[in-house]
């Protein structure tokens, strides 16, 4: 019947997939379960891909060595279509999966309805992704370095700079400037070993897991691996084609290393208000106030305290979009995308961000000092002082606060107290207190593996400046 035949043959718009179907897809259906708008952003992972299994389809025997070399270059004229921004991208077509191979008949024709042999979108899409998250775990790893770089400059530079250390943001005892960058510094370097950690579970092969159960042709999958960079190929079909756990891992970590920017950019904040006034920003990181004239906005660091926010609501995304799944792919997992774009644009960014503006602030010396000297900085110095001396500890701290009452009553720092007011509280107390009192005394004296002395903060700096380079070798 003519009826009939006229669904024999597809349409210029027909579904690769439209075989068994009676009527076209509606149309809002069609753009509601596309995501060509954005997985298109896998097109070069898809491509090489794609390209990878070609090579091997030609190497056990199922392609012809010039169908696969057909099919390769094919797909590599489409890459350059892509790039050029000529490739016409049809929401009709689903996802970039379908666009690029309905592309490749195009260009090639019959030949290139073979590429699809031996495998599914569903283990197309967990290797595209696995390449593609693997490439982005790379260029967020060389920012983390270039901004720990940064960091170690500044704490050399700063290793003398007495500021107040803060717990419960009063104000605790003297740290070096230098050692509160080694902090950040340290932040990042397990940030690093997580993404490094995680890369390994990323860069497994799922390619041959086929749509769920595997596939009949004799595929060699460490060929594939090996082409395309994979240590491993994945040991179970069902589990490759549903599994998103390294995506989880990746965006648990990017949420754990924005909870470090965040809490940087915070001090950031603080520091630069005219009430710490303890660092200037760089003005190019900086904005002003449409209406307040005297208005430096740390802006940069603020948004980064903002952003950090959606990492952690894609984190959230991506377990809840796990949870209810049972094996094995499930369309669920078109959802994983864009938290996953979204996350290494937020760190890329970030990270960018903070690689520059924190190395290139300036410290107002001066101010910190200053601060330094109000709050009693060095009130557990007297107290260790007088341990010295052969006082118990216990008793020290009582006499030490009884010292800080009257040093207050008086309006004064505890340096500033005559050497008879202090002996009247502690007979203990020689003239040599004086010393210990200075906040560049007590900074000092803290001179052991991982103390705040501007020696071992030098010490520090120098051993994270070895450990970069070998990470860069
Ligand atoms: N666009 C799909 C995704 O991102 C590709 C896999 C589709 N597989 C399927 N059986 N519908 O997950």
């Amino acid at each position: 019947m003519t009826q009939d035949s006229a669904h024999d043959k597809p349409t210029a718009g027909a579904k690769l997939w439209g075989g068994r179907f009676s009527e076209p897809t509606d149309a809002f259906v069609e753009r509601f379960t596309a995501s060509v708008e954005f997985d298109r952003r896998l097109y070069r992972e898809d491509i090489q891909g794609s390209q990878a299994h070609a090579r091997m389809l030609a190497k056990v025997g199922v392609l012809g060595a010039d169908e696969a070399e057909q099919i390769i270059q094919g797909l590599e004229a489409i890459r350059e279509e892509i790039a050029a921004g000529e490739f016409d991208w049809q929401v009709g077509r689903e996802d970039v999966h379908m666009n690029i191979e309905a592309r490749l008949i195009e260009r090639i024709g019959e030949v290139g309805k073979k590429l699809h042999t031996g495998r599914s979108r569903n283990d197309q899409v967990a290797t595209d992704i696995r390449l593609w998250l693997r490439a982005a775990i790379d260029d967020i790893l060389v920012l983390i370095r270039a901004y720990q770089r940064g960091l170690v400059d500044l704490a050399e530079r700063e290793a003398d700079t007495v500021m107040p250390g803060f717990t419960h943001l009063q104000t605790a005892q003297p740290v070096t400037f230098g050692h509160h960058m080694l902090a950040w510094y340290e932040m990042l370097e397990r940030d690093a070993e997580r993404l490094r950690d995680g890369r390994r579970r990323v860069n497994v092969l799922p390619l041959g897991a086929a749509a769920l159960a595997g596939t009949p042709y004799p595929l060699d999958r460490e060929y594939t691996a090996e082409l395309l960079g994979f240590d491993e190929v994945t040991r179970n079909s069902l589990d490759a084609v549903s599994d998103r756990d390294f995506a989880i891992e990746f965006t648990a970590a990017a949420a754990t290393l924005m909870m470090h920017l965040s809490r940087q950019a915070e001090e950031l904040v603080l520091w630069t208000s005219a009430q710490f006034a303890f660092i200037d920003l760089p003005d190019r990181y900086c904005t002003g106030s449409s209406i307040m004239p005297q208005k430096k906005n740390p802006d940069v660091p603020e948004l980064v305290r903002g952003k950090t926010g959606r990492v952690y609501g894609h984190l959230m995304s991506l377990l809840t979009l796990m949870k209810g799944q049972p094996l094995a792919y499930n369309k669920d997992n078109q959802e994983d995308k864009e938290p996953l774009f979204d996350t290494v644009d937020t760190l890329l960014g970030s990270l960018r961000a903070f690689a520059d503006m924190v190395p290139s602030l300036e410290v107002r010396a001066e101010n910190t000092l200053a601060a330094t000297r109000k709050g009693f900085a060095t009130a557990t110095d007297l107290a260790d002082y007088l341990v010295g001396r052969g006082v118990a500890f216990r008793d020290a701290h009582e006499v030490v606060g009884r010292a800080v009452r009257v040093a207050q009553e008086r309006g004064v720092d505890l340096a500033e107290l005559p050497l008879a007011d202090l002996q009247a509280i502690s007979e203990a107390v020689g003239d040599d207190v004086f010393a210990v009192l200075t906040p560049e005394g007590s900074a000092a004296a803290r001179d052991l593996t991982g103390g705040t002395a501007p020696a071992q903060v030098r010490r520090q700096a120098a051993a994270a400046r070895q450990r970069l380079d070998e990470a860069s070798t």
